[in-house]
């Protein structure tokens, strides 16, 4: 599913859409976040973590490598795994820990492994000013949660 994203407000508004559709109990989800430095990855997750009803700052996981949240539907666990170098390091952080809520993950190519827990992947380009977005279904309940959101946004 694509959809073209003009400003940090679509952006914005994409990561709300996308957190309306997850289930009420966010817990066992796992969401890829691709895409080169400032295409909007952090931008995304900040608003689904606002959406689902976090009120602070939400600060880059870069050095902490994850950020956590409890909040009422659930754990979000906000994933920055830009300097993992292999999936031994994913154990060091307790990735299997965080499995009790919902992963987001930056830069998940630096542990190719997790792809086959991953239920949802965004992709986000560059394109002219803006970014377009490619939220692809991974599991069974991914690929369903897409094809829900396909009939609000043009599809291309
Ligand atoms: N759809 C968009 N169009 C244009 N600029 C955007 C869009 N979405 C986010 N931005 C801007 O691009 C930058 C993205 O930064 P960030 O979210 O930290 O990227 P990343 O985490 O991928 O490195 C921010 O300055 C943000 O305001
Ligand atoms: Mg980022």
């Amino acid at each position: 599913m694509k959809r073209f994203l003009p400003d940090e407000a679509a952006t914005i508004a994409f990561g709300q859409e996308v957190l309306d559709a997850l289930p009420v109990d966010l817990a066992g989800w796992t969401m890829l976040l691709h895409g080169e430095l400032g295409a909007g990855k952090s931008t995304f997750a900040r608003a689904l973590i606002r959406a689902a009803g976090h009120l602070g700052p939400v600060p880059s996981p870069t050095y902490t490598l994850v950020e956590p949240y409890s909040l009422s539907r659930g754990n979000i666990y906000h994933v920055d795994l830009y300097r993992v170098s292999d999936e031994e390091e994913l154990r060091y952080l307790g990735w299997n820990e965080l499995e009790n809520g919902c992963r987001i993950v930056e830069w998940p190519d630096r542990a190719p492994g997790i792809t086959e827990q991953a239920d949802l992947a965004l992709t986000l380009t560059y394109e002219g000013e803006g970014r377009t977005a490619d939220l692809v279904g991974l599991s069974d309940r991914g690929k369903a949660l897409v094809s829900r959101l396909m009939p609000k946004g043009p599809v291309t």
